[in-house]
């Protein structure tokens, strides 16, 4: 089983020592016959959970009428998925742009923000992460990223996460765009207060200077919220989705506003996948089962409800993040954590910050699942 794809495939990944064959809510079953309850979501992908059966009669119905065509043709699919996309964005955002991953929808936000402008630089913070493609590499002033997309592209400044002045500082009328991942998930899940995102938006109007929102993990619905854009009054020029957006069939996109969308011409970004039918019928769907099952509601309560079992539990130290993009920091290596729960038959994520364990379940997990968590996260339970 799994020596073959160790036998056949690159080893770009640690792997858990289970094969993953049918999931189904927050469930997901090996080959072995055991069942894991999936509080990692294949990375944050599975949001309406695995296998929402409202998604997959969508991907069948669309699978078997058209799988796809490119944008130099008009598409219902296509229509109703960039309509019900903007229809549940800030109202300022009125404009979408498909593409097929993150990291792609990154290098385009980068891109309109120097259309927009006609300047070059990009600002990014410290712990972000915004892929591994050349721009959104060189973007990634986390770890060791930086390093492996060598020789980075030029025009890429670090600032602090958190720290307004620091941003500030680098500023000046070459900078094109300031991105940001909203809440940086794989430094450890940090979040800053809402101070620091207000005087972005301030800085960002002063200046003339693109503000981007990498909401690849904190988009559709993570965070309580259909996206982060909005909290706290601010609302970025641009907002990039991937992951979440079509419950597992890779798509990503851009959310601009009207003054971006003035700067973009014909043919000035594209890619042939982008807006395809399949990926198109996939993120309506995928809207559509998170409000249907009205699952915002469903990751406030259940963010709640966990937040106060965890405060049951010794070994935790504090629980950071919002909604369901969570990091739980212990006192103890998280990864003895994770090891201990997978032994347990309980998928979590680990981070950057080798004390904090981070869960990216589905948006549909219950006050049920938190209840199994919570006693296989008690060593002494
Ligand atoms: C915040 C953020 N941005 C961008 C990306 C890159 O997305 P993709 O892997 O789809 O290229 C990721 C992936 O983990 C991410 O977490």
């Amino acid at each position: 089983m799994m020596t073959n794809e160790d036998q056949f495939q690159l080893a770009t990944y640690k792997k858990m020592p289970i094969a993953a064959e049918r999931g189904e809510g927050v469930w997901i079953y090996t080959s072995e016959g055991h069942k894991y309850l999936d509080l990692y979501g294949g990375h944050a992908v599975a949001g309406t959970g695995h296998c929402h059966p409202h998604v997959v009669n969508a991907i069948r119905k669309q699978a078997g009428e058209l799988l796809f065509y490119s944008n130099l043709v008009y598409s219902s699919a296509r229509a109703r998925a960039a309509e019900k996309l903007v229809s549940i964005a800030p109202s300022s955002l009125t404009k979408s742009f498909f593409c097929n991953s993150g990291t792609e929808a990154n290098e385009n936000a980068m891109r309109m923000a120097r259309m927009a402008t006609g300047r070059e630089k990009i600002i990014t913070f410290s712990g972000g992460f915004h892929g591994r493609t050349a721009d959104a590499i060189s973007a990634t002033f986390l770890g060791k990223y930086r390093e492996l997309g060598k020789p980075n592209v030029p025009g890429h400044l670090e600032a602090e996460f958190g720290n307004i002045e620091s941003v500030g500082g680098l500023a000046d009328d070459t900078v094109a765009g300031i991105m940001l991942e909203p809440i940086q998930s794989m430094a450890g899940v940090r979040m800053a207060g809402p101070d620091f995102y207000r005087a972005l938006r301030t800085l960002c109007d002063e200046r003339g200077i693109v503000l981007i929102y990498d909401e690849v993990q904190t988009g559709v619905g993570r965070t309580g919220q259909w996206f982060f854009a909005g909290t706290d009054d601010v609302v970025p020029d641009v907002v990039t989705l991937a992951k979440a957006l079509g419950s597992g069939v890779p798509v990503g996109a851009c959310l601009v506003t009207d003054a971006i969308a003035a700067h973009i011409k014909e043919n000035d970004l594209g890619t042939t996948f982008g807006g395809g039918m399949l990926a198109m019928a996939a993120v309506t769907a995928t809207l559509e089962a998170i409000e249907q099952d009205r699952m915002l509601e469903n990751v406030r309560r259940v963010e709640a409800y966990l937040r106060s079992r965890l405060r049951e539990v010794e070994q935790v130290e504090a629980v950071h993040g919002l909604g369901f993009l969570l990091g739980i920091e212990f006192k103890e290596n998280a990864a003895a954590v994770h090891k201990r729960l997978l032994e347990r038959k309980i998928i979590t994520g680990t981070s950057s910050n080798p004390k904090v364990l981070r869960l990216l379940p589905p948006l549909c997990l219950t006050e049920k699942h938190v209840d199994e968590f919570v006693l296989a996260t008690d060593a002494n339970g």
